[in-house]
């Protein structure tokens, strides 16, 4: 079964505080979001591998660690995980970004893509899949398995904000990917809104309420 991992470091919970906050206006938000989405992804890296180099410094010869090769790729699930996107990149800025975007038809209720783009050699890169609200897990799953279609086999799940039903049918349908979070909320609602939550993050994102 796929871990669940919740962030408590105090910046990424002050500035979680400051997004929940329904004062908080579009400009502000989306800052906020960039900064926890780099404070988390500084988190999530922890596991990369290093190998020893050597440098020169001004004054001589010294060992120094750098990661080790590895290829790593982003992809925002459509809309609101565009706004975590440009933190992630400002900590890993050789990063491939791949975007994900579906939507379930209302009458076969199937998963439908309208946009998927991926880097081309995804079989060799780990994958960073980020959305700030982990709610019912229905895109989340559907954006997962979509790109493990295409062959991604490595992949991490980064969201803000979760609700308990969301985790346990994302950790049923995809049990080999960890999920990273800044807080695990209590529940959904009956609109399928996250309670206490932050609201809807794509039009709190992008100014669209
Ligand atoms: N999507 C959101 O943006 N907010 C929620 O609370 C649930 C899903």
């Amino acid at each position: 079964m796929g871990k669940v991992y919740v962030f408590d470091h105090p910046l990424i919970q002050h500035k979680l505080s400051y997004i929940r906050d329904k004062e908080t206006g579009t400009k502000e938000f989306r800052e906020l979001v960039e900064e926890v989405a780099a404070l988390m992804a500084f988190e999530i890296t922890r596991d990369l591998s290093l190998e020893e180099t050597v440098v020169e410094t001004p004054v001589g010869p010294a060992k120094a660690n750098r990661i080790a090769g590895k290829k790593l790729g982003v992809v925002p699930i459509l809309r609101a995980g565009l706004g975590m996107t440009d933190g992630i990149l400002r900590m890993i800025p050789a990063a491939k970004v791949g975007h994900v975007g579906l939507y379930r038809d209302p009458e076969t209720l199937k998963p439908v893509e309208y946009y998927v783009k991926l880097p081309k050699d995804v079989e060799e890169r780990d994958f960073i899949v980020i959305d700030p609200m982990l709610a019912t897990g229905g895109s989340a799953i559907d954006a997962i398995s979509s790109i493990k279609k295409r062959g991604a086999t490595n992949i991490k799940l980064m969201c803000l904000v979760a609700a308990p039903e969301g985790v346990k049918a994302f950790n049923e349908a995809h049990p080999d990917v960890d999920v990273y979070l800044a807080a695990m909320d209590e529940k959904l609602n009956d609109h399928g809104y996250i309670v206490p939550g932050l609201g809807d993050a794509g039009d709190r994102l992008f100014g669209t309420k």
